[in-house]
């Protein structure tokens, strides 16, 4: 969708922006009411939820199940498997195959109202263990305080502003148990910050994502980049943060 970035002009000119705010085409009510519209008209699936690369779901999943059972267990440090909350959840992808046989209790957020009711036939016997839906965008959520062992953030951070980001990354450290984790999978771009018109989001270079993660008082714990995805995608990483 590159073509249609009229006014992220310093991209074509191999600058880039560094702040995804340079590369907002117009307002950001607009940004997040586009979004909020394209999403209404995705289907409530796997396939539409990764944007027709349902095939590539189970690597995502076997990926993070291996980079987060590093961190669960027993002992010093290790975090809990109490309560997990999923943000950006969709119809619960993630919920349904990490998140659920990981954690006792599960909790959904995302700004799609027809996807939380999806999800609750989608994920078949074990949805009760999930506690609450939330509908709401990221950017207006307060996690409850010291709730939550793991919050997992992924294919969502580039729908928030990164001053929006850095609150709510904010208050998800507030909303972790002790020894709590967060952890942000989602694309990367190469260098710069690369918006697309159609979903209304934008994709960050690793540099500004580590910069918005200190701002928001985080610290990097773990960073994988995830492997066999097709040629064709962006790079995805995997943060874990603290
Ligand atoms: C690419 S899908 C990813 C869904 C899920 N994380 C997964 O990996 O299967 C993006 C999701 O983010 C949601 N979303 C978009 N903007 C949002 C916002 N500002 N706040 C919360 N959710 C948002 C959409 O409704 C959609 O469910």
């Amino acid at each position: 969708h590159l073509h249609r970035n009229y006014n992220c002009r310093n991209f074509f000119m191999k600058l880039s922006c560094t702040k995804m705010e340079d590369c907002l085409i117009e307002d950001q009510t607009t940004f997040y009411s586009k979004a909020e519209h394209y999403w209404k008209e995705v289907p409530p699936t796997v396939d539409g939820m990764l944007g027709g690369y349902g095939s590539i779901s189970s690597i995502d999943i076997n990926g993070s199940k291996k980079f987060l059972q590093k961190f669960l267990g027993e002992g010093q440090g290790k975090t809990g498997t109490g309560c997990a909350l999923d943000c950006g959840a969709g119809i619960g992808r993630i919920t349904k195959r990490l998140l659920l046989p990981l954690f006792r209790t599960v909790d959904l957020v995302d700004v799609t109202q027809e996807f939380l009711d999806k999800a609750r036939s989608y994920l078949g016997e074990e949805v009760k263990q999930v506690e609450n839906y939330f509908c709401c965008g990221l950017q207006d959520f307060q996690p409850q305080p010291e709730r939550y062992d793991v919050i997992w953030i992924q294919w969502v951070i580039g729908h928030l502003t990164d001053d929006h980001l850095v609150e709510f990354l904010r208050r998800c450290r507030s909303g972790l148990r002790p020894d709590g984790l967060i952890v942000v999978k989602d694309n990367v771009a190469f260098e710069g910050v690369i918006p697309d018109d159609v979903d209304s989001s934008v994709c960050r270079d690793l540099n500004l994502l580590h910069r918005l993660v200190a701002r928001a008082g985080l610290n990097i714990i773990c960073e994988e980049q995830q492997q066999n995805f097709p040629e064709e995608i962006y790079q995805v990483h995997t943060l874990a943060l603290r």
